[in-house]
């Protein structure tokens, strides 16, 4: 084995062959520091050595601002499902546009996008729009909490809801923020930055991913309990699905005890299957939260169940409905694009058999080749939603992820991004617009880091 000092060296060098072929996009976050904290919109535009600068997207490719191509499984962060600048999403934007592109009003396109997710998604027959996916949490907490009159929400381990203050908790953070995440079984609460109210974390207890210690802590708190909210595939946390039978199970006991099951479907909503995670694992929330793919790539979240769970929004009828508005809820713009590309999704036969096989090809023939080769690696996720862990697994929590070697993923992260995948850092995602081709490459790539790294004497 190979010393940290090379290991970290060999790491500069990998950082040092990105930044020499990306000058310009260096230089262009550099300014942007000087007038946006971190030169960056977003913390998770961050990235080792520096945030990407997109000069263009197309089709399944984006150009950084040095003119480097690189093959997109990121995606806009799942987004772009149909792949960047799809021609029925500009075409209903442009359509749109003349009439527009906001009133803060009714109008009569709103009807076909709700439309559009009462046919597609099995638990929703109501559904409201938002700007992201985050205010679709924190309504569909409020919801809950109104509806049941109980104080506490459950969330899981390493799932990421958005950033309030109600659910930035214990996901997990990147950075050198130290953690004390106590045991697997009873896992703490820790805020995910300073400054939260703590009223609001507070009343948020966080239950552990597919193991079975998490209905215990629900029993626990049974009758305290609004809702309980669960990715049912965790993204963030490294493309980690839940069991079937864990959602099951999660669903008799919710309505066990009248809690609220919420699934956040911000990502697996509409990528999955046309009824996202539920129709993909046949388990009903009472409540599901969307964004990402249903906005066709414009800002977007939205909030939708059952009749009866989303009573309390019926604002001009219910007392004790709850308080959800927005300037640019239901936009002309977002419910275009969005419904242009739900159409798309409802019906071109075969597409989402497609994009669930090319996700089932990677994880096929990754671990496949880690098996053969020795390597200590497993490629996990579910459909279209993909990440190799370096680790031998199982990866069935974030707690198994955060085993992942601390100097083969990181290497592995810049390989990718040397090599021309623009890839998030725990989590990928594949479109209608990759060819068996770019996947081949996907794989390809994966291998050669690997292979590379090996040669180093890291792994
Ligand atoms: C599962 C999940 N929920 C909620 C959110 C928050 O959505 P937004 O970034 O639109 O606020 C995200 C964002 O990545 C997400 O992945």
């Amino acid at each position: 084995m190979v010393g940290e000092e090379y290991l970290a060296a060999l790491l500069d060098t990998y950082r040092g062959e990105i930044m020499a072929k990306s000058p310009r996009s260096l230089a262009i976050w550099q300014k942007n520091r000087t007038v946006m904290p971190a030169g960056v919109g977003s913390l998770f535009r961050l990235a080792d050595p520096f945030p990407m600068v997109i000069k263009q997207a197309q089709g399944a490719r984006v150009w950084d601002a040095d003119d480097n191509e690189y093959l997109d499984f990121m995606l806009g962060f799942s987004v772009m499902i149909l792949g960047n600048t799809p021609d029925e999403v500009q075409e209903a934007i442009r359509e749109a546009l003349p009439r527009g592109s906001h009133y803060a009003q009714c109008h009569e396109h709103e009807y076909a996008f709700a439309q559009l997710f009462c046919d597609m998604v099995p638990g929703v027959e109501k559904v409201t729009f938002c700007n992201s996916g985050t205010e679709a949490t924190m309504y569909a907490l409020r919801l809950a909490r109104a509806s049941t009159g109980r104080p506490l929400v459950a969330k899981f381990e390493g799932g990421y809801h958005g950033t309030h203050d109600l659910l930035a908790v214990s996901f997990g953070r990147p950075g050198p923020h130290a953690k004390q995440y106590g045991p697997i079984e009873d896992p703490a609460a820790i805020p995910e930055s300073p400054g939260f109210a703590a009223g609001a974390w507070r009343d948020t207890i966080v239950l552990p991913y597919n193991h079975p210690a998490a209905f215990d802590k629900i029993m626990r708190h049974a009758d305290q309990l609004a809702a309980v909210i669960i990715e049912p595939v965790q993204g963030a946390a490294g493309s980690i699905p839940a069991d079937r039978e864990f959602l099951a199970e999660l669903r008799r006991v919710t309505r066990q005890i009248g809690a609220f099951l919420i699934f956040d479907e911000v990502i697996t909503g509409f990528r999955l299957a046309p009824g996202g995670a539920q129709e993909f694992y046949g388990v009903i929330p009472d409540v599901s939260t969307f964004g990402k793919v249903a906005g066709g790539g414009l800002p977007f979240g939205a909030l939708g169940g059952n009749a009866e769970a989303m009573r309390l929004m019926e604002y001009d009828t219910e007392p004790g409905s709850i308080l959800m508005a927005g300037t640019f809820n239901g936009s002309p713009l977002v419910t275009a694009a969005g419904s242009a590309v739900l159409q798309r999704l409802r019906a071109e036969p075969g597409l989402y058999e497609r994009l669930n096989l090319m996700g089932d090809r990677f994880r096929t023939e990754i671990n496949k080749f880690a098996q053969q080769e020795g390597f200590p690696a497993l490629a996990v996720g579910a459909g279209s939603m993909f990440w190799m862990h370096a680790t031998p697994g199982p990866v069935n929590s974030v707690r198994d992820a955060r085993r992942a070697d601390h100097f083969a993923s990181p290497g592995l992260r810049l390989l990718y991004r040397k090599h021309g995948l623009h890839i998030p850092p725990n989590h990928g995602f594949m479109c209608t617009a990759h060819t068996d081709g770019d996947i081949t490459r996907l794989i390809e790539v994966h291998k050669a880091a690997m292979q590379e790294l090996r040669a180093q004497g890291v792994w």
